[in-house]
């Protein structure tokens, strides 16, 4: 398969990640067809790109007509079999490798041998997901950053069956819809989680143990090191929930020095998950 050979993309999720997804796809003139398992889901994810697009919009990065072409090119089901005619699929559910094996799995069904199926997972083996369908050379990973209409970057992420066609059409792909990509082996992590996770997780420590006040953490890398956010606003918007996964997962893999703070743990366990949930280390309305 080609990149002009792309019409039509599915997305399996319609959450963060999975409808910043579909929105970044329609604005680049693909098909979507945006698939959550409930519908209320998917309306969730519409009201999502509606008002990004509006944000868009509202900064002149689009117009009112580009936007509106971009939303009516996106199809919204609780039905996988609409997934059928897709050339790529970008799969965006939960990050448990049960959930999406059995994606991947109803995928391969559905989907016609030619597909090409991406995972956005986090820090979850590609191969292992890989390894319950009939193509794993076309399987790899394309893995977005939040948010997905403002973020540059995409991580393409090299499966042990990956191969080099599939590969080249993943950064083309990601190329087109704007992003600027780079390449990351099928190890915890990847670049990007594997260098941000420990980061966030010692901004917690450093808070617990009292080396300073939230915003003062925030403050301190933010000034000090030029980033966008310091680690305890970037984990509130990320979602405290998808960090504790997200660390737990390379805790596993990579050994102690992957170890989740102890709050985090505790925030999570109290429903306190972030901008999400309207608090986490901060306060939201
Ligand atoms: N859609 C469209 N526009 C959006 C948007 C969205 N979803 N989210 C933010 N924007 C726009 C805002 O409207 C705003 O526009 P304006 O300047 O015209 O008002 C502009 O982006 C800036 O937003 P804000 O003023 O709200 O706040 P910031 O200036 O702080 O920018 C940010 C927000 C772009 C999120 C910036 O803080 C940032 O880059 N933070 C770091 C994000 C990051 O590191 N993401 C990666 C996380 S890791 C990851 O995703 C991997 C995963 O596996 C965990």
């Amino acid at each position: 398969m080609e990149l002009d050979e792309i019409d039509t993309v599915g997305v399996v999720g319609a959450g963060t990640m999975g409808n910043g997804i579909a929105q970044v796809a329609a604005s680049a003139g693909y098909d979507v067809v945006m698939r959550d398992v409930e519908q209320r889901f998917v309306s969730a994810g519409f009201d999502s790109i509606d008002d990004s697009l509006d944000r868009l919009v509202a900064r002149d990065e689009l117009t009112r007509r580009e936007a509106d072409s971009a939303r009516d090119r996106i199809d919204g089901t609780t039905d996988l079999d609409d997934l059928a005619d897709c050339d790529l699929v970008v799969e965006a559910v939960t990050e448990e490798m049960g959930v999406k094996q059995s994606v991947f799995t109803d995928l391969a069904e559905t989907c016609g041998p030619e597909t090409i199926l991406a995972t956005n997972t986090s820090t979850l083996s590609i191969t292992t997901i890989a390894s319950v369908v009939d193509r794993p050379e076309r399987v790899l990973g394309l893995h977005f950053m939040n948010p997905v209409p403002v973020m540059k970057g995409v991580e393409v992420v090299v499966g042990e069956k990956t191969d080099e066609k599939t590969l080249a059409l993943g950064h083309a792909f990601a190329e087109d819809l704007g992003k600027e990509t780079w390449e990351a082996d099928d190890k915890p992590g990847f670049v990007v989680n594997r260098i941000l996770m420990p980061w966030i997780n010692e901004g917690i420590r450093a808070y617990d143990e009292g080396v300073a006040e939230e915003a003062d953490i925030d403050r301190g890398m933010t000034l000090g090191t030029n980033v966008p956010m310091g680690p305890l606003e970037l984990a509130d918007h990320i979602g405290l929930d998808v960090v504790l996964d997200a660390s737990e997962t390379l805790h596993e893999e990579l050994g102690d020095r992957y170890q989740p703070a102890y709050l985090l743990k505790r925030k999570v366990a109290a429903g306190d998950l972030g901008k999400k949930t309207g608090a986490g280390f901060y306060k939201y309305d």
